[in-house]
């Protein structure tokens, strides 16, 4: 594991009671941190050289969870190395390190994935199955709703905001590029590919990118929207970040509500279906945002011993930075944006 801040509590019980996998060995810059973890996850060795660990033989794949501005960077010596590589979002800064990094990790033979968490919490995975199935008709649209709260959550140390102040490290705003990177990609999941975006992209606080509304329409002719605010006095019920996450998906014959993610501010269940005139609540789907990590790391790793491809691929990673910087340029320009006919 290659940065073992904040976000990797999340990571690591992907590892617990998991025969396929080793946790061997963790890194990070912050001999501190590096040799906490050590002691917490109990790992072989800690190191605060990642070249370290990409020399060691014995490593198959590495986990890359740093600042945004070293994912390209550490994923061309990830590949250079020939190791498996499961990387946080968002991909990269711009669509040209995106190609890069995929590039390299074909002519390397080793497997790109994008640690794209939300697709894998299961009430979204329940619900793609229902519309798999049919189950609201053929989907028309899809609302995604984003509050970012001010208050409410988990601990998150200093250290792991002051590098999000710089745009250089993180590539763009806490919300629309950060967070959005989710957002994004959970419409790719719902409603396949899109082909248009159009965002407005105001500002509050100076640095933060939001409040927004982007519209999009995907290939397939759906249309979706994504409503995000930041809610500096909003009191975030949740076990994890403050982000209150919301999604509506709309069909010829019912819709799809995902009443919650992350935080958890609806007292509702997960996931609702209403189809043939009759509501039905899902209970006993698991419900955790933490499953969510698990879920996508353990599926990776059987991947790779079953040789097959898991999402998010690069390639599919690519398209969802596409969207989002799609989105940003959008709004820059104050007009609709193309995504098949940009660069
Ligand atoms: N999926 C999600 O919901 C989610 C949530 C939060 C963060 N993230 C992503 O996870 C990544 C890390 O975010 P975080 O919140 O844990 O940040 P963080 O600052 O807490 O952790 C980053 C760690 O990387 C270490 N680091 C920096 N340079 C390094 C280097 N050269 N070699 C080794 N280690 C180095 C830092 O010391 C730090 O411990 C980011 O890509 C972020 O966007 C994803």
């Amino acid at each position: 594991m290659i940065g073992a801040g904040r976000i990797t509590d999340l990571h690591y019980p992907a590892y617990v009671n998991f025969p396929d996998a080793e946790l061997v060995t963790v890194c990070d810059a912050d001999e501190t941190v590096a040799r906490r973890r050590h002691q917490e996850w109990g790992t072989k060795r800690w190191e605060t050289d990642y070249k370290a660990v990409l020399a060691d033989p014995d490593i198959d794949m590495v986990e890359i969870n740093t600042p945004h501005h070293l994912h390209h960077p550490m994923v061309l010596e990830a590949c250079k190395a020939r190791k498996h590589i499961q990387l946080q979002k968002p991909m990269a800064h711009t669509i040209q390190e995106c190609n890069e990094m995929v590039a390299a990790a074909k002519d390397a033979g080793v497997r790109l994935k994008v640690i794209e968490n939300f697709i894998f919490y299961p009430p979204y995975r329940k619900a793609k199955r229902l519309l798999e199935e049919g189950a609201i008709g053929t989907l028309l649209s899809m609302r995604i709703r984003l509050g970012c709260a001010g208050l409410g959550g988990w601990w998150v140390p200093l250290t792991t905001w002051l590098w999000r102040l710089a745009e250089t490290e993180t590539g763009g705003g806490p919300v629309v590029f950060d967070d959005g990177y989710h957002k994004f990609s959970s419409a790719i999941f719902f409603g396949g590919a899109v082909d248009r975006v159009h965002a407005w992209i105001d500002r509050s606080l100076t640095a933060i990118d939001a409040p927004a509304v982007i519209s999009w329409k995907h290939q397939s002719g759906v249309l979706g929207t994504l409503d995000a605010t930041l809610q500096p006095n909003l009191q975030c019920t949740s076990n994890y970040y403050s982000s209150d996450e919301r999604i509506e998906l709309t069909g010829t014959k019912g819709v799809i509500w995902l009443n919650r993610c992350t935080g958890k501010l609806l007292d509702e269940p997960a996931l609702e279906l209403f189809s043939d005139g009759v509501k039905t609540s899902y209970e006993a789907i698991e419900t955790d945002w933490e499953a969510s990590f698990r879920d996508s790391t353990r599926d990776f790793i059987r991947s790779l011993i079953e040789n097959r491809p898991a999402s998010l691929t690069g390639e599919e990673a690519s398209e969802v930075q596409r969207f989002c910087l799609g989105a940003l340029e959008s709004a820059r320009r104050g007009q609709p944006v193309d995504l098949r006919g940009e660069g």
